[in-house]
């Protein structure tokens, strides 16, 4: 398969569907979140492979909360696990580690993996790999703004500075999987001129030729940026 990214500097995904896909296989649903983080393993590796410059994952949202207790328990241990895991595998393939959203608002046993695991990436640089968990757009908007406010500044270019993602390039594509069609407050700035790509393959199922055909979709697009 011949890879290119087009382009695209940085893409992001809303990894809608694991639930569903273990359903159809009559398992629980932890079994598709397991089988999602699969998912990210290869299309991480894929996205260094096609030099994107930064991915950003929707992990987990502000509003997940109001799952079940045990399925938030399910994705946090999975999460842990991941980062643990997969450090080396960061260290191999030059991966930086970033973390968005109200992170240090966790656990303590998992903010202090997220720390370590961002300090042990940091000089790495081939791609940005930034999780998005307990992320909700709307309450990153107020903290950029507070954060803007305190300058003395209300801006657009005062408020893009204070963004969880102010130092990643501009969003380019943003995918969700599953075939639902909203943003469910995910990267709402960060979007405006993104170009969107929905799909109806569930996230456990999107391989790295999925992300490539999104990237071809993303290559065919004009993007005007209200110009003509
Ligand atoms: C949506 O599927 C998916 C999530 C809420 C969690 C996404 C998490 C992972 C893929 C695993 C951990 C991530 C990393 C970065 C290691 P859903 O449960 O809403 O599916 P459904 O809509 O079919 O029920």
């Amino acid at each position: 398969m011949t890879t290119k990214n087009h382009g695209a500097r940085h893409v992001a995904i809303i990894m809608d569907g694991n639930g569903r896909w273990a359903k159809k296989r009559l398992l629980p649903r932890v079994a598709g979140h397991k089988a999602g983080v699969e998912a990210v393993r290869n299309i991480v590796r894929a996205a260094g492979d096609m030099g994107i410059e930064a991915m950003t994952l929707y992990a987990f949202s502000s509003e997940n909360w109001k799952r079940p207790e045990d399925e938030v328990n399910d994705l946090m241990g999975l999460m842990k696990r991941f980062i643990l895991s997969d450090l080396d595998e960061f260290a191999a393939n030059d991966v930086k580690l970033k973390v968005i959203g109200n992170w240090r608002a966790l656990a303590s046993d998992v903010v202090a993996l997220i720390e370590n695991a961002l300090e042990r990436t940091s000089g790495n640089k081939r791609t940005t790999l930034a999780v998005a968990l307990n992320y909700g757009a709307q309450d990153e908007l107020v903290r950029a703004a507070q954060a803007a406010a305190a300058t003395g500044e209300i801006s657009e270019a005062a408020i893009a500075a204070h963004l969880d993602t102010a130092d990643m390039p501009p969003l380019d594509l943003l995918i969700r999987t599953s075939g639902e069609v909203r943003l469910s407050n995910f990267l709402l700035w960060q979007s405006a001129y993104a170009e969107l790509y929905f799909t109806d393959i569930l996230w456990p199922d999107f391989k790295p030729a999925d992300l490539q055909a999104a990237l071809d979709h993303f290559a065919r697009r004009d993007r005007r940026y209200g110009g003509l």
